[in-house]
């Protein structure tokens, strides 16, 4: 164990891959000190070859989300006060990702499910045309604002069963991502977005629990989404409108 001197935190941090294991720190107590100012303290002053991913440290960028104590979460908004158990971390990397090393999952899968889902915007104007207006009281506009603000972090998949256990499954966040998508009256593929979905691994493979919901650090619902996306490809299957 490394230590420090004056009031201190014993944070436990994970090092190797995937069979590698926890090693335990002090590091200064600070005040309002975040998780990831306390990796960043190892990293800096006991472990300097430390693995882990940060860039904007306000809650923007979505890369320094890990698991804390158990719990997926974005760690440079995450203060040690509120999540410390008897002035102890355990800082693990975030669960439902290849560990790269320490801290650093492999974020691939996960952006491969977006494209899976069709999560790439396809433009239905030319630069030509004049701005798209759309009135900001549509259900269809609503339902694609409560989505958009997605910051990739990958928290709700982390937090989310159905992807430990289904490989295929598209998950929360490329889920909620077609959601806003197929809203969008601008998007050209909307049809597509929803064929995508409907496949195998789709949204009726969501089992509707709610734990991406209850984790996504900036209060966006992917559950909600999912849902409506269930009701959406349920319908388009009775109309005859989709074709697997
Ligand atoms: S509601 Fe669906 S996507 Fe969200 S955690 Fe549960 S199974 Fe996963
Ligand atoms: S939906 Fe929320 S938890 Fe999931 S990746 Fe986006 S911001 Fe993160
Ligand atoms: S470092 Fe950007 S969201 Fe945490």
């Amino acid at each position: 164990m490394h230590t420090t001197s004056g009031p201190e935190l014993e944070v436990s941090i994970w090092r190797g891959g995937a069979e590698g294991g926890f090693a335990t720190y002090r590091v200064p107590r600070r005040e309002d000190q975040t998780v990831l100012d306390v990796v960043t303290e190892v990293q800096r002053h006991l472990e300097p070859d430390l693995a882990y991913r940060f860039a904007c440290r306000v809650g923007v960028c979505g890369s320094c989300a890990m698991t804390v104590n158990g719990r997926p979460r974005w760690t440079c908004r995450t203060h040690v006060a509120k999540v410390a158990r008897g002035g102890r971390l355990r800082v693990a990397p975030l669960a439902n990702l290849p560990v790269i090393r320490d801290l650093v999952t492999d974020m691939g899968g996960f952006f491969e499910a977006w494209q899976r889902a069709g999560g790439r915007h396809a433009p239905s104007a030319t630069r030509a045309a004049p701005p798209a207006t759309v009135p900001p009281h549509t259900p269809a506009r609503r339902a694609a604002d409560a989505g958009i603000e997605c910051i990739t972090c990958g928290v709700c998949h982390a937090a989310c069963d159905v992807v430990g256990w289904c490989p295929e499954y598209l998950g929360p966040a490329a889920l909620n991502r077609a959601w806003t998508l197929v809203n969008d009256v601008r998007h050209a593929e909307r049809a597509g977005a929803l064929r995508a979905v409907a496949r195998d691994g789709g949204c009726q493979t969501c089992h509707t629990h709610g734990s991406c919901s209850e984790h996504c650090p900036v209060g966006l619902d992917p559950s909600a989404a999912i849902a409506g996306l269930k009701r959406m490809t349920l319908l388009g299957l009775l109309r005859r409108e989709l074709r697997p």
